[in-house]
């Protein structure tokens, strides 16, 4: 199979809220092998690992304190390479989250750097700073708060997340090293590929200077900690080693920059092969803001000879079931933009749960809450536990089938409705119209997009291939033509509802 990655869909699991198999509460490596079964029958052609690496769990496990382990409380390395099999036998494959941005605190570089001091070697890994009168920089962290944290020997070190996520340096040929090597570890171990986080935050510009603005950072305005151009030397090193090994190897960038011109550096032919575009999951749900979106995409990433690739939520972000409104207005919304995504040309993410329809639970207890992004942020911003919620997979239990224990996070009222067992075969459940698009749409495999004349200011219709896909984002049903063959909400008279995306053949 050559470039399967090119119109791959690509299932994110989040290990820790997938499936409990020793009932201690937290999802497990042996839970994502058992249900291999379900996500052969979903229809996705590979799942994308969130981290399950050795960890403090400060930041869910994106502070890494071996990037070569499996930490004990997701399983071992034998889990690994036994869920690589099981997935590799039903033919989907296995991408991992590599981390290259920084590592946990709890990392033996780093408390090499501590007890060595200032201006060791051991120090240069990470970036050390003296500064008597503050900070070195005006540099503000992702997660709320300054960038910079001091030791009691005088010195800082910068985090650009959490201040346990010390940022490494990638100016040392050290670093460089050990994250090519860390590539070969778990390509030899049979990953086909890797997401690669905060891909634009590695380099720093030189001497560290202060940004313009002294704000929080936006996730994606120029700025001396962001998409410098040094970070493309470093994905070149990455593909010579990904093209060293057979069978395809892939990475896909997590790229907040500017642009979609800026993102498209990120997947030029001798770097990374794809890089989410966030700015659909951004929309609003509008025919106007979709269409320019696809528009801009469409037309950067084919100047570089790379698949677009979509993406509605993921880990970080609000539910699309929610963005859109939630409640049963919410949930048809995020139906529709889930069938018009799989429409498109190119490569689509899809996130645990997803495909249950499931919503945001914004009402989670503050005492429940663990992303570090509600503490540093004051408890302004609630973080983003309540996308990270254990599946259920059950209508009942104590977990609703996550596990035979609580899950590590509270289910909302609600989600018993939306379990797998409750959809499994229901007629016009969310999981039923998934596994019809992930089935048509591997027949059909969407290659190239046209629009057609719009109905209307509130609905995008185009062609791709044999497939026609017509969305609805107005408020009045309008009519469509040709036979249906997929639809997020039934027609009436031959009119497709508000909110909803039909499939026809074209
Ligand atoms: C990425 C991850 C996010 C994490 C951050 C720091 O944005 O998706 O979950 O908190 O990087 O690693
Ligand atoms: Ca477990």
């Amino acid at each position: 199979m050559s470039q399967w990655w090119r119109d791959a869909v690509i299932y994110q699991v989040y290990p820790r809220s997938f499936a409990d198999t020793n009932g201690d509460g937290i999802g497990d490596l042996a839970g994502i092998r058992d249900r291999m079964g379900y996500l052969s029958q979903l229809g996705i052609d590979a799942i994308w690992l969130s981290p399950f690496y050795t960890s403090p769990m400060k930041d869910g496990g994106y502070d890494v304190a071996d990037f070569r382990d499996v930490d004990p409380m997701f399983g071992t390395l034998a889990d690994f390479d036994a869920l690589v099999a099981a997935a590799h036998a039903k033919g989907i494959k296995v991408i991992v989250d590599i981390v290259p941005n920084h590592s946990s605190s709890d990392h033996a570089w780093f408390s090499a750097a501590l007890a060595a001091g200032p201006g060791s070697p051991e120090r240069a890994r990470y970036h050390f700073r003296d500064g008597t009168d503050g900070p070195p920089n005006n540099w503000q962290s992702y997660f709320g708060g300054g960038a910079w944290r001091r030791l009691p020997d005088g010195q800082w070190y910068l985090h650009m997340f959490d201040d346990s996520q010390p940022d490494l340096n990638w100016d040392n040929p050290e670093v460089r090293d050990y994250f090519l090597g860390t590539l070969r570890f778990w390509l030899d171990r049979g990953a086909d590929g890797f997401r690669v986080d905060v891909a634009h935050g590695l380099v720093k510009a030189p001497g560290l200077p202060d940004a313009e603005e002294e704000a929080a950072p936006s996730e994606s305005a120029p700025a001396p900690y962001r998409d410098q151009d040094g970070v493309h030397e470093i994905y070149r090193d990455w593909r010579r080693v990904l093209d060293s090994y057979d069978g395809d190897r892939m990475a896909v960038a997590e790229a907040w920059v500017d642009s979609p011109e800026h993102r498209s550096r990120y997947v030029r032919a001798d770097e990374l092969h794809q890089a989410f575009n966030f700015d659909l999951l951004q929309a609003g749900f509008s025919a106007t803001d979709f269409r320019k979106v696809i528009d801009a995409e469409l037309a950067t990433s084919g100047t570089v000879g790379a698949p677009a690739t979509w993406v509605l939520s993921n880990h970080d972000r609000k539910r699309h079931a929610t963005r859109y409104g939630g409640g049963a207005v919410g949930l048809d919304r995020a139906r529709a933009a889930s069938l018009l995504m799989l429409a498109l040309p190119g490569s689509s993410y899809l996130y645990q749960g997803e495909e249950l329809g499931l919503f945001e639970y914004e009402d989670l207890p503050d005492s429940a809450r663990q992303d570090p992004v509600w503490e540093r942020s004051g408890h302004t911003d609630p973080g983003r536990d309540g996308c990270r919620v254990p599946l259920p997979w059950k209508a009942t239990g104590p977990s609703l089938g996550f596990g035979s224990a609580p899950g590590w996070l509270p289910q909302p009222a609600g989600f018993a409705e939306l379990s797998v067992e409750t959809q499994d075969g229901t007629p016009g459940s969310t999981l039923g119209l998934y596994r019809a698009a992930l089935r048509l749409r591997r027949r059909h495999r969407p290659a190239t997009l046209t629009w057609n004349p719009p109905a209307g200011p509130d609905v995008l219709s185009f062609a791709n291939g044999a497939l026609t896909c017509v969305t609805n984002f107005g408020t009045t049903p309008v009519a469509v033509d040709g036979e249906v063959l997929l639809s997020s909400r039934p027609l009436a008279d031959g009119r497709l509802p508000a909110n909803a995306t039909a499939w026809l053949s074209a």
